[in-house]
């Protein structure tokens, strides 16, 4: 269980990106967050995972408050908590496998992860990431020999391998055209059932939103305006995610409107 309590963040710039976010997110369960560019979507990823420290506020991970642990504490929860780019960040020079086998590096002890050399048990883990979004015939390629929806794939089976207690992806298919979206996100929200764990996507398209996940979040401005189901998701719920305001946001700037 996942449960974000009123978190706020105040970038050093003074930029209030997030205002009191409440919300949780059950085992299996699959969220959308959607919302403009800029409303602070990404900024509420990076707190999930511990990346970005609030200003006020704490997340709970199972129990445990993620805000609060620093060094090598935070790095052994980070390590149980998949994360999936819009970008991919794969290895590019490296082969499909290897990519997968980062995502055991954080569990291996220290002399052998520095030389890439993993156990059976991380080798068949990555085997079975790979097989569950059907990319182990593609285990020997170079990650630059792949189309995006393939280094998609290999992301969210580079996540898998990570045995994550929890999900998150921030705008997975925003770099891919619409099909192959459907068809990542039909992988990743699979997968994420199957794990069984919280799940949190950034996605801009509200269609692939609807289709996939269970409940929806809207974010306007750093405030959380929508949260239902997809059913629930009427005009003017839209409507209110998505108004034009720019006003409270150049406020919250310092910038006079
Ligand atoms: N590192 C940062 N420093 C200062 N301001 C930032 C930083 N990252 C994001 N912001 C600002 O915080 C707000 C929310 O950004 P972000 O979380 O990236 O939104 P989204 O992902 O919804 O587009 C925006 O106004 C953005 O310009
Ligand atoms: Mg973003």
């Amino acid at each position: 269980m996942l449960e974000v309590d009123h978190v706020g963040v105040i970038y050093p710039n003074g930029v209030e990106a997030l205002k009191s976010v409440s919300l949780t997110v059950r085992p299996g369960e699959i969220v959308a967050v959607v919302g403009r560019s800029g409303a602070g979507k990404s900024t509420l990823l990076r707190c999930m995972n511990g990346i970005q420290r609030p200003t006020s506020g704490a997340i709970r991970l199972n129990g445990m408050e993620i805000t609060s642990l620093r060094g090598e504490a935070l790095r052994r929860v980070q390590q149980r908590i998949g994360f999936i780019w819009q970008e991919y960040n794969l290895v590019l020079r490296l082969s499909v496998m290897k990519n997968v086998l980062c995502g055991r590096l954080g569990s291996a002890s220290l002399i052998p992860s520095l030389f890439h050399i993993y156990s059976r048990q991380d080798r068949e883990i990555a085997v079975r990431s790979l097989e569950r979004v059907n990319m182990l015939h593609r285990a020997t390629q170079r990650a630059d020999m792949l189309s995006g929806g393939e280094k998609q794939r290999v992301g969210i089976a580079r996540a898998l391998a990570q045995s994550p207690v929890m999900l998150l992806a921030d705008e997975p298919v925003a770099s891919l055209d619409p099909e192959l979206s459907w068809q990542v996100m039909s992988d990743l929200t699979h997968v994420a059932r199957d794990e069984g764990v919280p799940t949190v996507i950034n996605i801009h398209q509200i269609d692939l939103a609807k289709a996939f996940c269970d409940r929806i979040v809207g974010i306007a401005r750093g405030v959380v305006v929508f949260d239902g189901t997809p059913a629930a998701l009427t005009q003017s719920a839209m409507d209110t995610i998505y108004r034009h305001d720019p006003r409270p946001a150049l406020e919250a700037a310092g910038v006079a409107a």
